[in-house]
């Protein structure tokens, strides 16, 4: 069938809507009415090359929610109406990394730099003027209507709002689960957030739920520090150094426990920095994304081994997508965790360029298209 969606026609380039053809769901797909989805930085890692794309046209998004309408062939599982959050990672719920809970090291993710199916990088289920389009993670949530893996969705209560629960598809899972799983913070410590966009606002609630008793957000765009104390943060800074100090400041000199980098395009001096401010024996979880070929680090070794510091890298937050997207929503719907208030602007599918523009002005939490 046809549908509308944001594609990059070069990269470096900017999303643009061109007509698609969607194919119908084969054995183990659904095809899924896009409700709403989140602008994230990695889909403009895309668009300015930093992150590799495998195919032209490429369809970007892949923090999305909807409702399923249809199911491949021989398809358990899914039916016509359920309401779904895609995981950005795919998980085929058998490999050794799923069946110890951590699905977001799942073996299907090593396929999704084909931007094909999994199973065959030649097989695609967009097209645009009979040419194959890629897909962002295998799901392409900038379409109006897109077809994906069983293994991406993850049904919801129907009672939640879409354009809420779309947030938890990348943005929620990755930053709360750096800090409540990746940084493990305990109650009482001293965090220090670095970077305050979609994913770095999400880290703030999580060490701020995990029971931080500081959380010191990072962020040189005063929106961004403003809205952090909304979230959790009990202190909002420019720089890392004035974080820096502020965390030994409250520690007699030590440090803080934890230093969680979301910085838009991370460079390898940010790791550096963020581990200078972590005490002995502290972590630095590296979420951030930047040029994909960048082999550049500023890792201080003395201090990281007699200091005895822990690095450690946090994909999705260190989650299992199946379980942890429902267990989030539930905090939502009970009070504990802030989604709507995550959302700066709603754009039409038409707007995506411009809502990546707002990203780069520092105008946006989350920018969300609503189809
Ligand atoms: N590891 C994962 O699983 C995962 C998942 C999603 C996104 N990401 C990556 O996380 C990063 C953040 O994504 P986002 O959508 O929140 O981006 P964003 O652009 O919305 O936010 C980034 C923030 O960093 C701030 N910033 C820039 N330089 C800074 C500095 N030196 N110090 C402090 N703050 C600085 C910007 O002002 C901005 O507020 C991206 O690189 C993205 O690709 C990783
Ligand atoms: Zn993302
Ligand atoms: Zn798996």
């Amino acid at each position: 069938m046809r549908t509308r969606g944001a594609v990059l026609r070069e990269v470096p380039g900017r999303f643009e809507v061109a007509e698609l053809e969607v194919d119908d769901p084969r054995q183990g797909e659904i095809r899924v009415r896009m409700a709403a989805s989140g602008l994230c930085h990695s889909d403009d890692h895309h668009a300015r090359g930093d992150q590799r794309v495998a195919i032209l046209p490429f369809a970007g998004g892949h923090e999305g929610a909807g409702v399923v309408e249809a199911v491949g062939p021989h398809t358990t599982g899914f039916a016509e109406g359920d309401h779904v959050v895609f995981s950005f990672l795919p998980a085929c719920g058998r490999c050794r990394w799923c069946a110890h809970g951590m699905q977001n090291l799942c073996d299907l993710g090593a396929s999704l730099g084909t931007n094909a199916r999994w199973d065959d990088p030649t097989s695609f289920r967009l097209s645009l003027d009979g040419r194959p389009v890629g897909q962002m993670c295998g799901l392409s949530t900038f379409c109006e209507v897109t077809t994906v893996s069983t293994a991406s969705a993850v049904k919801i209560d129907p009672a939640i709002p879409l354009d809420v629960a779309c947030l938890t598809g990348c943005g929620v899972g990755t930053g709360w689960g750096a800090a409540v799983n990746s940084a493990a913070v305990r109650p009482g410590q001293v965090v220090i957030v670095m970077g305050i966009g979609g994913i770095g606002i999400n880290a703030v609630q999580g060490a701020a739920h995990a029971g931080a008793a500081t959380v010191i957000a990072v962020d040189p765009v005063p929106f961004k520090r403003e809205s952090a104390l909304r979230f959790g943060a009990t202190h909002a800074v420019t720089d890392i150094a004035e974080a820096t100090e502020l965390g030994r400041q409250l520690t007699n000199g030590q440090g803080a426990d934890a230093a969680i980098v979301t910085v838009g395009v991370t460079l390898g001096r940010h790791v550096g920095q963020a581990l200078r401010a972590v005490r002995k024996g502290g972590t630095c979880v590296v979420v951030g994304l930047g040029e994909v070929r960048s082999r550049e680090g500023d890792i201080p070794l003395m201090e990281l081994v007699l200091y005895q510091k822990r690095l450690q890298g946090s994909l999705f937050g260190a989650s299992a997508p199946s379980a942890d997207i429902p267990a989030q929503l539930r905090l939502w719907q009970q009070g504990a965790l802030k989604l709507e208030e995550l959302i700066t602007t709603r754009y039409t599918l038409d707007q995506v360029a411009e809502g990546f523009d707002d990203m780069h002005a520092g105008r946006n939490l989350r920018g969300v298209i609503v189809y």
